[in-house]
């Protein structure tokens, strides 16, 4: 139901991609400081309903949108709609971290700049607030001026988030932010959307991981195939949903959506690997499957790009990343 102090609503949107229906008509609305959250299992439309609103779907060939979307009580979709100004006040992060090919300073400012920012003390403050409300400031401070591709993934998602604050939009649309995030990082993000919230900007997250839903939004909206079929206050649609399954993925507690076996996860094996010196890659050798856990910018990554010598590609790497052991690794034929 739409009131009068809402900021964004949507009016029986549809998306179809060439002859497919993606989306059938969705009505719904979004107030200032709200945080809605969009679930339902893979394919069911959340992205391709998140990306109507700040017109995303327009670069789709053979995407074609109907019904409205009131933003400030105006059609986005008519002629007269600024794009670059759109964007500006409705900010938006991917499922998986953009960076530009800049520093992270620059990756902050370029936008602000390009929407006539020019003040360097005030650019500086910029990049400070940001960086603090996306809670990687303490990580990045004294490195402002390297390649933002030198940050790990969830360092990088983090800079992403900041990236957008800097634009100090209205709205936030967030695509699965937190899936490729450690537990640690992806609690940061959910306190920023929170602060984000009580400084009355708008969100809207997809998300895959209940828990998070009913940890940060106020509102949700279920999603299947194609149709919103259940909305309302969180707390109420996760203890008396009215669709059966809306809320399955909390009782199984998977992340990805999938219903576990009874509920009952299997049991993690934890094992610590004997590191470095070559017995790392006798241990991989023995193990089956191998999780490399750990909290962001720990270096998972850099390993695991160690394997098929991703690393010799990236600037500044020695040729042989892992020195000795990775040279008698090899000698070995691991
Ligand atoms: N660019 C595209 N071109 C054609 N079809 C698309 C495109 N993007 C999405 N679709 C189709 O639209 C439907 C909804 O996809 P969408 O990505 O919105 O789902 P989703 O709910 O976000 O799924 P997930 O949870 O896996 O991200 C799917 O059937 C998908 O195949
Ligand atoms: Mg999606």
């Amino acid at each position: 139901m739409t009131q009068a102090d809402d900021l964004l609503v949507t009016h029986d949107v549809t998306v179809c991609y060439g002859s497919h229906q993606a989306l059938n008509p969705t009505s719904l609305a979004f107030s200032e400081g709200g945080v809605t959250a969009l679930i339902g299992p893979s394919g069911c439309g959340k992205s391709t309903f998140l990306r109507c609103i700040n017109l995303m779907n327009r670069e789709i060939p053979g995407c074609r949108v109907g019904g409205e979307i009131l933003y400030h009580g105006n059609d986005v979709n008519s002629r007269s709609q600024d794009l670059f100004q759109l964007r500006k006040s409705i900010g938006m992060v991917f499922q998986q971290p953009n960076p530009f090919h800049k520093s992270i300073r620059e990756n902050i400012v370029f936008a602000p700049r390009r929407h006539g920012v020019s003040d360097k003390d005030e650019l500086d403050a910029l990049v400070e607030d940001s960086l603090k409300a996306a809670a990687i400031w303490d990580e990045v401070k004294d490195q402002l001026d390297q390649s933002a591709f030198a940050l790990s993934g969830g360092q990088q998602q983090r800079l992403c988030i900041a990236r957008t604050l800097a634009m100090r939009p209205d709205v936030v649309l967030m695509d699965e932010p937190c899936s490729a995030l450690d537990p640690i990082s992806t609690f940061a993000i959910e306190q920023t959307i929170r602060d984000m919230a009580e400084r009355g900007i708008c969100v809207v997250i997809v998300t895959h991981n209940m828990e998070q839903a009913a940890r940060v939004s106020d509102r949700t909206a279920y999603f299947l195939l194609g149709d919103m079929v259940e909305t309302g206050p969180t707390k109420e649609l996760f203890s008396r949903p009215r669709t059966s399954g809306s809320t399955t993925t909390s009782r199984g507690g998977s992340d990805d959506g999938r219903e576990q076996d009874g509920g009952r996860a299997p049991r993690p094996v934890l094992r610590r690997l004997p590191c470095p010196e070559g017995r790392l890659a006798r241990a991989w050798r023995r193990t089956r499957v191998t999780a490399l856990i750990g909290p962001s910018g720990c270096g998972k990554s850099t390993l695991l790009r160690c394997l098929n010598r991703m690393n010799d590609r990236v600037e500044g790497m020695p040729p042989h990343g892992l020195g000795p052991a990775r040279r008698r690794g090899r000698a070995r034929g691991l």
